[in-house]
């Protein structure tokens, strides 16, 4: 069994790792790059892969260390951060598909981090 602290700083890399990793495609693809022509893609697909499955250990291991059950219902605030969770996902889908979005996603990664983050720290519902 490990502690809930373990799971946190998980939880904390995989965020890390993927947000590192969304900038560099994005500004790559932003700056009219293609996907094959970004020398760090592997890597930054494999960062990707990682942070969010990483995520998603150190979420569930942290709620487990919290006395969540099985079986019993999430509250609203762990929606929330598994929806973000999501879009964080599938953004890696977007760079070099729509790199017009590039920019707006800029800005709107860090506002869904701090969101995420808020929910955790507030737990509002
Ligand atoms: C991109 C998505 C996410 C971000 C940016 C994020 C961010 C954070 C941060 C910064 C903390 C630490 C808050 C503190 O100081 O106590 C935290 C805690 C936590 N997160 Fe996430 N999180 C995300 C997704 C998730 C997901 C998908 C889950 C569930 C599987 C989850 C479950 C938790 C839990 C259980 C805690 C600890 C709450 C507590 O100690 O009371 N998070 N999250």
């Amino acid at each position: 069994m490990l502690p809930y602290s373990f799971y946190k700083v998980v939880h904390i890399l995989g965020i890390t790792l993927t947000m590192v990793s969304l900038g560099g495609m994005l500004v790559h693809a932003l700056n009219g790059g293609l996907k094959l022509e970004n020398q760090a893609r592997r890597l930054l697909i494999g960062m990707h892969g990682t942070g969010v499955l990483f995520i998603l250990v150190g979420g569930f291991g942290m709620l487990a260390r919290l006395g969540f059950s099985h079986g019993a219902g999430f509250p609203v605030w762990l929606w929330v951060k598994l929806g973000i969770w999501a879009v964080v996902a599938a953004v890696a889908a977007l760079p070099y598909r729509r790199p017009q979005l590039g920019r707006p996603l800029l800005v709107a990664l860090p506002v869904l981090a701090m969101t995420a983050a808020a929910m955790a720290v507030y737990k509002p519902w």
